[in-house]
């Protein structure tokens, strides 16, 4: 969601800056900018709709000479998607660009307008600019330290003054990062965008400033220098390739055997994983598949553990009232770390006292340090923004953590042939290409099952309304009967997921329901004695633990066809964040 990088050094500035937007444009966004820093002026380039059409703009452009300058993306919060809207922002001396929110920008903007302050746009972000400006009498670090102390809400601000040639950055509850080149300084959201140039970064904290020059980077906390930790990143811009595949949601599927296997191998040593077992009650807090992923999890821990474990999305969890116990665990999924909300929910358990743990993706991100305990999946760089690997490895390790509760040794033995299941599974993805193409002109799709086959569900109607655009929802299978029924009509496709043996009769009475109404069903078993209807696939049948690793792959598959036999942006879905930095 929005991204952010700065460039100071001797390469052509708008050339580093538009190779590191596109790196970013996983995150999501809907329009892009840049400013440059001239000798005497500051020359700000902007267009609505994907970065090609910057690069088109900057190609038509006179580009000035310049030595520095700051780009985004802009995922709209505040006003419609206009170039007036999207940034750099300039206001008098200051040019920015900013991640995140200002909460109080409306009372604030009235304040200024007092002061005959002048705004171009709808957005929050140009408050922020006129403040910086107001206290800016030459002493940067000043104005941006006065007027961040006015702002509430999150911010992550990569700023330049006029006749300044040094790059300014503050973050608040939204991330940024400084990168380390040789002859040449970097600000970006994400180490991702830099790559290229500098795989030394260090996290900015919330409160301080870096000065970046093309030399060298000062950090200021409390107006004092300070000496920031160097990471070392060890991903590559390989990662961030498709490695020949048509789009990087089919090649992160395709990889999910390889970070399976490396997880079950990481974690078969159970000296690294906590025992939920000591908590009398577990709460799952995470967002959409990171959140279903818990859904499976739970239904785990309940029936392995005896342990009580609730599921909460955390926009409602940071709100609500949460009655704990001493003994509750709050378990956070999340593959960016950086989701807002998610934060938020943790930060609130925290508040209580109460033990967090992390299951994460990104190592550096703000939930994997702030968390009692971070588990990490080992994703690699995750692009596609409907997420795939990092939620079948979120499963996984919910999985490993009940292996490790009950020391089902047995279990551990199964896991090892996993990734090789699930590779079968992904070398026959011609058969749901099949499913795509006989589905991709429905106008509603429908997921049944019950129990943690539902959870699958779930996941299945998400991935595949995400990215094909059909209206798409999933249903306990018994809850059909109860008003949903009315929606079925001839040809809607309808879903099965049937797995859990126990109930498998009670899900096929319910699938002869709706085929009775002409609805197609596609059913996806483990036995290979559940009924076929119009289509049916069947998983090997493994343990509980281990299903939905078999099932979700095909649930995924289907989606990611469907949305290609639609001709859509299948890795960026329209108006769909990677990472969700905002409320
Ligand atoms: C859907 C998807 C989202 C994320 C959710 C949480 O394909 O990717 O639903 O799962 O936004 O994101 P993280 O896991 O980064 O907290």
């Amino acid at each position: 969601m929005c991204g952010i990088v700065g460039y100071v050094g001797e390469q052509h500035p708008e050339k580093v800056l538009i190779d590191g937007l596109k790196k970013l444009e996983y995150r999501g966004y809907d329009s892009s900018g840049i400013a440059l820093m001239g000798q005497k002026d500051v020359q700000i380039i902007k267009s609505v709709g994907r970065i090609i059409n910057l690069e088109e703009t900057l190609k038509k452009s006179k580009i000035i000479d310049s030595n520095m300058g700051i780009a985004h993306t802009r995922w709209a919060t505040h006003g419609g998607v206009t170039e007036a809207n999207a940034h750099p922002h300039k206001i008098g001396k200051v040019t920015l660009v900013h991640n995140g929110i200002i909460e109080n920008a409306n009372v604030l903007r009235e304040e200024l307008k007092k002061e005959k302050v002048k705004f171009n746009s709808e957005t929050d972000t140009e408050v922020a600019v006129a403040l910086i400006n107001k206290y800016y009498d030459g002493n940067a670090l000043y104005a941006i330290k006065k007027a961040t102390s006015k702002l509430k809400g999150s911010y992550a601000f990569a700023i330049m003054f006029d006749g300044d040639d040094k790059l300014y950055a503050i973050r608040k509850d939204s991330p940024l990062i400084i990168g380390y080149g040789k002859g040449e300084n970097f600000i970006a959201s994400d180490i991702a965008a830099i790559i290229n140039y500098t795989k030394d970064y260090s996290l900015l904290a919330e409160g301080e400033i870096a000065i970046l020059d093309k030399e060298k980077i000062e950090v200021f906390s409390d107006g004092e220098i300070i000496k920031k930790k160097i990471i070392h990143s060890n991903i590559t811009s390989l990662d961030a390739d498709k490695c020949g595949y048509d789009h990087f949601m089919l090649k992160e599927i395709m990889e999910e055997p390889k970070v399976l296997d490396g997880l079950f191998k990481r974690y078969s040593d159970f000296s690294l994983l906590p025992d939920i077992t000591k908590y009398k009650e577990i709460h799952i807090v995470a967002c959409g598949s990171a959140m279903y992923a818990g859904i499976v999890g739970a239904s785990l821990i309940e029936e392995k553990c005896n342990i009580k474990c609730y599921v909460e999305c955390a926009s409602e969890y940071r709100y609500k009232k949460v009655i704990y116990d001493r003994k509750t665990l709050v378990i956070l999924i999340s593959q960016s770390g950086e989701t807002a909300d998610t934060i938020a929910a943790m930060r609130k358990a925290k508040d209580e006292k109460i033990d967090t743990l992390a299951i994460v993706n990104v190592e550096t991100s703000t939930i994997a340090r702030e968390c009692d305990k971070a588990l990490f999946i080992g994703a690699g760089v995750e692009v596609a923004v409907a997420t795939t690997k990092a939620y079948i490895l979120q499963v996984a390790m919910l999985s490993l953590l009940v292996i490790r509760a009950t020391n089902d040794k047995k279990a551990m033995e199964e896991a090892k042939k996993i990734p090789g299941e699930v590779n079968n599974i992904l070398g026959e993805r011609e058969i749901f290409e099949g499913v795509a193409k006989d589905i991709y002109k429905a106008r509603d799709a429908f997921f049944i099952g019950r129990g943690i086959d539902y959870a699958m569900c779930m996941e299945g109607s998400l991935k595949l309304k995400e990215v094909s655009y059909i209206h798409s929802d999933a249903f306990q299978a018994g809850e059909l009967k109860h008003g949903t029924i009315s929606l079925i009509e001839k040809g809607v496709p309808v879903f099965a997921i049937i797995t859990d043996e126990r109930i498998k009769d009670k899900t096929e009475s319910n699938v002869v329901e709706v085929e009775s109404r002409d609805a197609f069903v596609y059913t996806i078993t483990n036995d290979p004695e559940v009924p076929n209807h119009r289509f049916r696939y069947v998983v090997p049948k493994v343990s509980p633990y281990f299903q939905a690793l078999l099932v979700v792959p095909v649930l995924q598959l289907i989606g990611y066809y469907t949305a290609k036999f639609k001709g859509l942006d299948i890795d960026k879905p329209r108006n769909l964040a990677k990472s969700v930095t905002v409320e």
